[in-house]
């Protein structure tokens, strides 16, 4: 767990780059108070600070009902950076500290907003922000149209059709819980907000990890000729998290399960990542016009397909590392007859001519054995067998592993004669790692992410026509569960899942690789 080269684990964590410094601008978080403010944004914005990416006329206003002041936002915001161990905080903080300040108040009341606009105007005035505001939502999506209809109503949004300071606001996942959810909301935000002002964020396009699919994909010429059905046997998408319910999360999770945690977002942009055509540049619409055909190339599945393609775990008491994990639904907050899945396995292939018939399985879970997201392609035997293998199982078919975290890098499997005079192979490795190769780890994705939004750059960011191709695909799972499709199945904590996911891909003569 406590690898080095995990980027989550490490505290000296590097910087960003210094690249371009974005405008004058006030971040303004709304549930300033919230697990995701201090967990993430507060260190990301602290981190930027820190690395000379935020311009000197940079203030943070933090929005939430508790009644707090400045002083007591600074001492909070100082107590969670101490104890994020964050890098030169004493060189830092005394910087940091005045750019901060707090304006309570209920996402619903409109004095709240008046409050608020009488602080932004205080704020533009002493720190020199000119206007430019970055909204950030880190609530409960119930309250996202309420917060973008108020600001609206406020007076808060700046159209990006007139002349003047900027507006652009941050909206947390899950953009919906299902497809007409989603567009509900979708629907309310643009009555507000431009499309261009939107930046619906998934945290996994800002991991470097995952944007380096793209550069490897399209920054050598070697990958791409055999990236296509005509070489590549499957691909593995594993995103496995030893993490149960800790942290209280428990009563958000039980409404949302590994398919909209996990899958609907994270594990759809990985598979656009990993299938997309090449973009014609690398701007935002280009890359998102070609992760949307990947989208659009998802299967149209009927109940039947649904029960053969999918399966649905919920773990059960186990333990972990030598630690005792109690059943999901005996968890805090988890109701005793929950069906929530907290592991999804699934088997899909792409309607396209690059990847029809080429099989995709994608996994997820809670409470497995350890914490590792990879992305494995596994390419196809050579067509006559010459030598002798020692390799297990593999007949020499190659390999190439993107390991997304941790363990940062990739590696691709291929055979070596063994020295001696028999002709015997055997499977050897070429391994990169960012630790070594970069001598630093990667930065943290929110850091990435809230920089791309203060310049004004969408490309890492979910378009609504994205979201609402994830979720028509992941909806008809939904329904079909809905439905009685699937029950959920067992599995202990600290097992790889349930063996119906085994039998998923045995079925097709594969297995899930040991990670
Ligand atoms: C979040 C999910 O989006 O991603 C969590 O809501 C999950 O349930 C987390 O634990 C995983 O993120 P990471 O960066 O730790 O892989």
């Amino acid at each position: 767990m406590s690898d080095p080269t995990d980027a989550e684990a490490n505290p000296l964590r590097e910087c960003l780059p210094r690249t371009r410094v974005p405008e004058p601008c006030v971040v303004v978080l709304f549930g300033a108070t919230g697990d995701l403010t201090h967990r993430k944004l507060m260190p990301a914005l602290y981190n930027l600070a820190r690395g000379g990416n935020l311009p000197a006329e940079c203030a943070i206003v933090g929005f939430a009902r508790r009644d707090w002041d400045d002083a007591k936002f600074r001492s909070e915001i100082e107590t969670t950076l101490k104890g994020a161990a964050v890098s030169d905080f004493d060189d830092v903080w005394p910087q940091f500290a005045p750019r901060l300040a707090f304006s309570p108040g209920t996402f619903d009341d409109e004095k709240a907003y008046e409050a608020l606009r009488a602080k932004l105007e205080q704020v533009d005035a002493t720190h020199g922000t000119k206007g430019n505001r970055l909204y950030y939502l880190a609530v409960a999506p119930e309250f996202f149209a309420i917060i973008v209809e108020q600001l609206g109503k406020a007076g808060l949004i700046q159209s990006p059709h007139q002349e003047g300071p900027w507006t652009r606001i941050v909206i947390e996942k899950p953009f919906g819980h299902d497809l007409k959810s989603a567009r509900t909301l979708n629907r309310d935000v643009s009555r507000v907000l431009d499309e261009s002002q939107v930046y619906r964020i998934d945290h996994y396009l800002g991991k470097e990890t995952v944007q380096n699919i793209l550069a490897l994909r399209f920054g050598n010429s070697m990958f791409e000729p055999v990236w296509n059905r005509r070489h590549v046997e499957s691909v593995q998408i594993t995103v496995a998290e030893e993490v149960g319910m800790a942290g209280g999360r428990g009563a958000y999770y039980d409404t949302s399960g590994a398919i909209r945690d996990m899958v609907q977002n994270h594990m759809m942009q990985l598979l656009c990542l990993v299938a997309m055509e090449p973009p014609v540049d690398l701007s935002a619409d280009a890359v998102r016009n070609e992760k949307l055909k990947v989208l659009q190339s998802l299967p149209k599945w009927n109940d039947d397909d649904v029960a053969r393609n999918v399966v649905r775990g919920q773990y059960a008491a186990g333990s972990i590392q030598g630690a005792d994990v109690p059943a999901y639904h005996q968890e805090k907050g988890i109701p005793p007859d929950s069906k929530t899945g907290t592991y999804v396995a699934l088997r899909l292939t792409l309607n396209n001519w690059r990847w029809a018939d080429v099989p995709f399985y994608l996994r997820t879970g809670k409470a497995l054995p350890k914490r590792a997201t990879e992305i494995a392609i596994q390419f196809k035997q050579p067509p006559t067998a010459l030598f002798e293998s020692d390799t297990e199982g593999s007949g020499g078919a190659n390999l190439l592993i993107l390991r997304i975290q941790p363990n940062e890098g990739a590696s691709l499997a291929f055979q070596a004669k063994i020295p001696g005079s028999r002709r015997r192979l055997q499977e050897v490795r070429m391994d990169f790692r960012y630790g070594t190769a970069f001598a630093s780890p990667p930065p943290e994705a929110y850091e990435r992410l809230l920089l791309d939004v203060m310049l004004g750059d969408p490309t890492l960011f979910t378009r609504t026509d994205e979201v609402d191709s994830a979720w028509r695909f992941i909806t008809t799972i939904l329904d079909a569960w809905d439905r009685g499709v699937g029950q959920p199945v067992p599995y202990p904590a600290g097992t790889w899942g349930p063996p119906e996911a085994d039998r998923l891909i045995e079925a097709d003569g594969g297995s899930w690789r040991r990670l």
